[in-house]
This record gives structure tokens, C-alpha cells and sequence, in this order.
């Protein structure tokens, strides 16, 4: 008798797995459908890495970085590429919105931070910030944000080439968004291209940093 009982309960609790687990699996795996963004390598970007980034079609600018826009050490930093390719990239690290998500996937939002220390008292994480008066295109700039302006992602093109675009929908699925691109325009004289939403748009690849700085 209770033997019988004890295997009924045994039974009754595997019944239970078997009809609770395909519910549990389907509900958790629709971020799953949208493809990872792959490095230069191949291999996906990873949320505990940190990559360089770089312009994916044309040799105009380096790897993004942190600009001094008016080069009188004035704050806060722009996102964008230098006039000339010297050697100051910065690494970047990409944390998706979602919770527990490990690999940035195209169309997700993520918060894009620069891996570094600046004499500005504000964050290196990537915000859209003013619009800048003459062009009416909205910049990006360093600078903490939790709310939608601190989110990016990463779209695919026609010709399988990737940009960075800001539209989040993940982190506000019912706002009215002005969603865009992301591009790169020369707006100061020191002849620095300053990332951009509402005009052109910049193709990017992604290098994995190899040896991460504890600076
Ligand atoms: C730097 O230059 C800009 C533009 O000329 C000016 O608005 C700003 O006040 C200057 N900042 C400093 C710290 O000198």
C-alpha cells in the first residue's frame, strides 16, 4: 500500500515535468530567434568581452572612441571616430537589456560602455544626446542613462553588413520611437567625425579585444 502510493506520487510528480517543462522552455526562448552578431572572427559577440570597433567598409576615420569635440578638454566626451587612424581605440563592452541574455543578437538592445577612465566626471556609456543645431541630428554622447536614450542595437544590412541603430523597442515596447541609424559626420574643425542618428549610416565590424586592461 505504501509502496503503491509512493510510486503513484513518483508518477503523478513525472507527469507534471513532462507537461510543465515544454511550457517553461517555449516561454523563455523567443530571444533565441534573432541571430548573434559575429566578430571578425565569426564567433559572437559576447556580453563578457570587450571588442574594438571599427569602420566595416571605407578606411574614412578610426576605431570609434571617446572625442574631445571642441579639443579644449571640455566635457562630456562625444562617441566617434578620429580625424586620423592613430592608435587610441577603445574597448567596448556590450550588455544586453534582456536579463541572463550572454550573446548580443541583431535587433536587441544593449547599453554600449567604453572601457576606460576620462577626466569627465560622467559615465562612458553611450547616450543620444543633444541635437546639434546646424544638421538637426541628434548626437551620441558619453554619459549615464537607464532609460531608452542609454540603449542601442545592432542591425543587419542588405549586404550583411552591420550598423548600430537606436530603437528600444525591447526596453519600451509601446512608445512612439524616432528610431534611426547610427552614422558619422564631421561636425567640429578639428575634422573628428561624431556618431549621429537622423542622416547617413555608419557599416561597423567588431574586433574582439584580446587583452582586456585593468587600468
Ligand atoms: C570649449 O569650447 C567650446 C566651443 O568653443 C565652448 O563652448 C566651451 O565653453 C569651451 N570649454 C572650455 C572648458 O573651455
Amino acid at each position: 500500500m505504501v509502496m503503491k502510493l509512493g510510486a503513484s506520487i513518483v508518477i503523478c510528480i513525472w507527469l507534471l515535468l513532462v507537461i510543465l517543462s515544454p511550457i517553461t522552455e517555449s516561454s523563455s526562448s523567443n530571444d533565441d530567434s534573432n541571430p548573434a552578431v559575429l566578430d571578425t572572427d565569426g564567433n559572437p559577440i559576447q556580453s563578457d568581452a570587450e571588442y574594438y570597433v571599427r569602420p566595416a567598409i571605407t578606411d574614412v576615420g578610426g576605431y570609434l572612441t571617446l572625442i574631445d569635440r571642441f579639443g579644449n578638454g571640455s566635457c562630456p566626451l562625444y562617441v566617434g571616430q578620429p580625424n586620423v587612424i592613430v592608435d587610441n581605440k577603445i574597448s567596448i563592452k556590450f550588455t544586453p537589456f534582456i536579463e541572463g541574455e550572454t550573446v548580443i543578437r541583431e535587433n536587441r538592445d544593449f547599453k554600449a560602455v567604453f572601457q576606460t577612465l576620462t577626466t569627465c566626471v560622467q559615465s562612458t556609456q553611450w547616450k543620444v544626446g543633444e541635437v546639434d543645431q546646424e544638421s538637426g541630428r541628434r548626437l551620441i554622447v558619453a554619459g549615464y542613462d537607464e532609460g531608452i536614450g542609454g540603449y542601442f542595437r545592432i542591425e543587419k544590412g542588405n549586404l550583411g553588413i552591420y550598423n548600430f541603430a537606436w530603437c528600444p523597442l525591447d526596453v519600451c515596447p509601446n512608445c512612439r520611437l524616432n528610431c534611426s541609424p547610427v552614422g558619422a559626420f564631421i561636425i567640429d574643425e578639428n575634422r573628428n567625425r561624431l556618431l549621429a542618428l537622423d542622416g547617413n549610416t555608419l557599416p561597423v565590424q567588431f574586433e574582439k579585444a584580446n587583452d582586456v586592461s585593468s587600468i
